[in-house]
Order: structure tokens, then sequence, then C-alpha cells
């Protein structure tokens, strides 16, 4: 199992999060005798700072040539004012262009541990268990013609998608269905864009293959609604590009915090594993990010695009263990109001418990 990482720490918290994560993929290596490789590179301010451009070539080149591709955040406030490619978010979306994978799967869970950090009441997130599957590659993110006009009053970017890149992310989300609930549920806005209304035809022919899943579709504003209202109604969400940005936010608050989510983007060249969260540089260099979103991300990176299906299980099951134990970064104090650890301290949790449970596992098998 020999794995070629690049590791794109970014910027603000990415580093400290992404620090841990390493360390959990290590500790598997460790403990499984599989030989990964991690080789750093930067990306976003850190970048620009160094290299004058968010996507320095050797980077790029790194990432294509490596077997999965894990990344922190960018973003950086100096960088607040700057236009065009030469913000630190420009490098990240030439990056995932040039990486490939067009299916963004965003997982969102109610973890039962820390049902008290939701707004939302115990009740209503209880049993929650979604999959976002959001379009990465087309929509306002990247069709052309887009530009602020030179006279500066007027900008204009352009919502286009065609069939084929609709047919092949549907394909993931009744895939991902088939190992799950087996219902998709396609967001859209065909009551008044013709991007959605043909998003809705695409959805409806490629369902014609799936006949095992069930359909339905939803109006983005309604459904904004009804995810924070009915979180346990849905199984996987497929949705376009914008949209699928705004809903996985707005579906942290069902799990408690931004910093829980993970993602993989896969169906490209090369599988591209990242936090939904971004630099976050208002709690930037404290220690006290929470690294799990980073951490659940390395989980989905051995599965996609290792196979190691039971080893990503099992850091999965560390998570789950560390928050039942209380062991938080201040963003889940809670309603308990849970006394806060480092992000250090909750890295080192889990690497501890998903080495136990390897062993264990390892031992296990050897009888
Ligand atoms: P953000 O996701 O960085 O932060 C939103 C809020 O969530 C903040 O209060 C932050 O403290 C909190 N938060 C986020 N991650 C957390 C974590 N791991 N632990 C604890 N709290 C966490 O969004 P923002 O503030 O709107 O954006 C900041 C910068 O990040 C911007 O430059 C933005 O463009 C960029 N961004 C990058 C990515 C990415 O790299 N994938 C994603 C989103 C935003
Ligand atoms: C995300 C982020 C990015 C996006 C930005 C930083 C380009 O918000 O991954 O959700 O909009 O896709
Ligand atoms: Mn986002």
């Amino acid at each position: 199992m020999d794995l070629r990482i690049a590791v794109l720490p970014g910027d603000g918290i990415g580093p400290e999060v992404t620090q841990q994560a390493v360390s959990v993929l290590q500790s598997v290596s460790d403990v499984c005798g599989y030989p990964f490789r991690f080789a750093f590179y930067r990306i976003g301010g850190a970048a620009l700072e160094q290299d004058g451009t968010p996507l320095p070539e050797r980077t790029l080149s790194a990432c294509l040539e490596s077997d999965a591709v894990l990344l922190g955040a960018v973003g950086d406030r100096k960088y607040d004012n700057t236009a065009g490619r030469m913000r630190p978010e420009a490098g990240l979306l030439e990056l995932r262009q040039a990486l490939g994978g067009y299916a963004n799967l965003r997982p969102v869970r109610a973890y039962e541990a820390i049902a008290d950090c939701s707004p939302l009441r115990e009740d209503v997130v209880r049993g929650a268990d979604v999959l976002i599957v959001r379009e990465l590659l087309g929509g306002l993110y990247f069709a052309q013609p887009r530009a602020i006009e030179t006279d500066g009053l007027s900008a204009f970017n352009t919502m286009r998608y065609d069939v084929y890149e609709i047919e092949r992310v549907a394909h993931v989300a009744f895939k991902e269905a088939r190992g799950r609930r087996k219902h998709v549920t396609s967001v859209d806005k065909a009551n008044v864009l013709e991007t959605s209304q043909l998003w809705r035809r695409t959805v409806n022919e490629v369902a014609q293959q799936y006949p095992d899943v069930t359909l339905d579709h939803g109006y983005v504003d309604s459904f904004a609604m009804q995810l924070v209202t009915t979180p346990a109604r849905y199984d996987v969400v497929l949705t376009e590009n914008l949209f699928g940005d705004i809903l996985s936010d707005e579906a942290a608050v069902i799990c408690g915090s931004l910093g829980m989510l993970a993602s993989a983007s896969i169906g490209g060249r090369v599988n591209l594993y990242e936090p939904v969260h971004g630099s976050a540089p208002d709690i930037a260099g404290r220690g006290i990010a929470n690294p799990l979103g980073a951490i659940q991300s390395a989980a989905m990176l051995l599965q996609y695009s290792a196979g190691l299906c039971e080893e990503a299980r099992q850091i999965v099951e560390s998570v789950d263990r560390t928050l039942a134990r209380g062991l938080v970064t201040p963003d889940l104090a809670g309603r308990r109001k849970r006394i806060p650890s480092s992000t250090e301290a909750v890295g080192a949790a889990v690497i501890e418990t998903v080495t136990d449970l390897l062993r264990q596992q390892m031992a296990y098998h050897a009888v």
C-alpha cells in the first residue's frame, strides 16, 4: 500500500488541522506497516508570499503526480481586497480544476455525543446522516464569460451547465446512495433557472438506470429550510456548485460545528481531500481549531484513494470515541459547557484510540 500523499497545509488554521490529519495517517501507517509518503507544498496566501502566485507550478505538478492530495484551507484577510487570480482562493479553484474531481462529497452526521452542541433541538438532529454531493467544477464558479466591466459599474458571471457535467455527478450520487439508504434528493431552482431545468431533466434521466434508488427534487430555498427542520429525512443530497457550497456550511449546524465537516473531491485524475471549513482567521495561531474535519478528510482519503475502508472506519470510530470522552476544542463546548482542549490534545486522543483499535484488530486477525 505505497501511497504518495501531497500535503498542502495552506493558510490560517490550515496548517494546524492538517498537522493532526497527517499524524493520524502516520499512525495508521506505523501500526499497519503501510508506507505512506508525505510531501509538503505551498498553496494560497502562503504561496503568494513566497512564490508570488497562489498555485505555484511546483505544487501543481507534485499534486498531479501524487496518489492523493490532502489540503488544509486557503484564505488570508491580507488579500480580502485583491481581485481575480491573485486571491488565495483562486489557487484552490485552479487546483480543483486541474485535479479534475467533479464530485465533492461532504458527509454530515449528528454525532450522538455532541448533540447538545447544535443550536437545533436534539430531537430534531437525532439520527441525521446526510451526504451532500456537490458538483464542483461547473456553474457560476467556472463558466465563461465573467468579468468586472472596465468602468467598474457592473460585473457578471455565467451560470452554465452541460448535460455531461450533470450526468457524471448524478451517477456518483446514485452510486453513493446504493451504499446507504438508497434515496437521492436533487436540489435546484428549476422554477426560475434554465440551468436548473436542464439539471432536473438530466437527473431524472440518469435515475432510470438506478431503479432501486428513490429520487425526489427540492427547490433550494425551501430545501435550505427543510434541511435544518427535518435533517433526518435526507440521505444523499445532489446539487450544483454554489448551492452545495452554501448548503454544506448550513448543514454544519446539524452537528454543531463547521470544524467537524470533511470532504472528498472524486472522479478526476487525482482525488482531493479537504475539510469544508476555511482558514478561520478569527482563531488562527491559537492552537484551538477543531482538527476533526481534517482528520475525517484523511479517513475519506484512505477509503476513496487507497481502498482502506476498515482503517477509515476505525478513524471515524476514534473520532466518535474522542467526542464521547468529552475531549473537544472550544467550538464544541456546547450547552454542557465542556472544558475545551487544544487542537493537539484532540488530535492526540484520536491517534491514541485509532492505534489501539488497529492493534486490537491486527491481534484478532493474527489468531
Ligand atoms: P471559515 O470556514 O474560515 O470560518 C467560519 C467560522 O467557523 C469562523 O468563526 C471560524 O472560526 C469557524 N471555524 C471554521 N473552521 C473551524 C475549525 N476547524 N475549528 C473551529 N472553528 C472553526 O469561513 P470564513 O471566515 O468565511 O472564511 C475565512 C477564509 O477562508 C476566507 O478567506 C475564505 O475564502 C476561506 N475559505 C477557504 C476554504 C477552503 O480553503 N476550502 C473554505 C471556506 C472558506
Ligand atoms: C469551500 C470554499 C471554497 C468554495 C472557496 C474557498 C473557493 O468555500 O470549499 O466550500 O467556494 O468552494
Ligand atoms: Mn464553502
